[in-house]
């Protein structure tokens, strides 16, 4: 098994877990590509933001391995801080520190973590609010920010540690919607610098528009994984078409 081909960022191979009793994925395999961005969709308690914690274990697994550039993360010997500098995660929940500013916030890890000298860092952080449009904002407080505005600090403060992979689990779920765009757009631009992603989204037409594929889950299994406009316009299975019934309705 060539793990370490260079081509291929993650790779989830027959990976099963429970909660207790609860079988919450099943042997679930799935490799992704340096510099593509693969959407995981499907109903809720599907077990999306189950596997995609495995990647950077945040949750352990019951059997299978994973990869990720390389490195088996659930190895015993797996130098796991080290890992999760490298993997950069974007929740619904900002967990911005509130009695930081917004530019302590983003250099915080890259100094203390990293040992990056705090100018260099400082100069990193203001690039990355720029290019995020919140070039005004680095010295707020999160708290006088919006919701959109957070969510994108917080993803600046990932980037900042220069990951090789970035996950992104239902990043505007918490958003109202007038502030969704503005993340969307943020990931949008992430998403053409060529950086892996791992989107999980309930934002079909997103989606659509910047997954390289669509992986399709339900009940704790992967039941479709397709190019985009393949998986939207001809969903193989039926639970795949109950649930783009469903979404796109809305
Ligand atoms: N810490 C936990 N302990 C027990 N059960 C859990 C735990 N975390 C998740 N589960 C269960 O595992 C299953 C998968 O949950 P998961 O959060 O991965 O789903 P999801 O696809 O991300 O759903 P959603 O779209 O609602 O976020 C669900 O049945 C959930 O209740
Ligand atoms: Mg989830």
């Amino acid at each position: 098994m060539d793990t370490n081909s260079g081509d291929v960022m993650v790779s989830i191979r027959g990976v099963s877990k429970h909660f207790g009793h609860l079988e919450v994925l099943r042997n679930v395999s799935v490799d992704v590509p340096r510099s593509t961005v693969f959407g995981f969709i499907g109903p809720s308690g599907a077990g999306k933001s189950t596997l995609v914690r495995t990647v950077n274990a945040l949750e352990d697994i019951d059997s299978g391995e994973i990869w990720v550039d390389g490195v088996s993360v659930h190895a015993p010997g797996t130098n796991l801080n080290r890992l999760r500098t490298e993997i950069g995660l974007v929740s619904q929940s900002f967990n911005l520190y509130p009695h930081l500013k917004v530019l302590d916030n983003i250099t915080l890890a890259p100094i203390k973590v990293k040992g990056r000298p705090k100018a260099e860092a400082e100069e990193r952080a203001r690039a990355l609010l720029a290019s995020l449009g919140l070039g005004d904002k680095a010295e707020v407080y999160p708290t006088r920010l919006s919701g959109g505005q957070q969510q994108r600090v917080a993803i600046a403060r990932a980037l900042a540690m220069e990951p090789r992979l970035m996950i992104f689990d239902e990043p505007t779920s918490a958003l109202d919607p007038e502030l969704i765009k503005e993340v969307l757009d943020a990931i949008r631009g992430l998403a053409q610098t060529g950086i892996t992603m791992l989107l999980v989204t309930h934002e079909m037409h997103f989606a659509r528009e910047i997954c390289d594929r669509i992986v399709f889950m339900a009940g704790g299994e992967i039941l479709e994984s397709a190019p985009p406009e393949e998986f939207f316009a001809h969903p193989r299975t039926q639970r795949a078409r109950e649930f783009l019934s469903a979404m796109l309705d809305r």
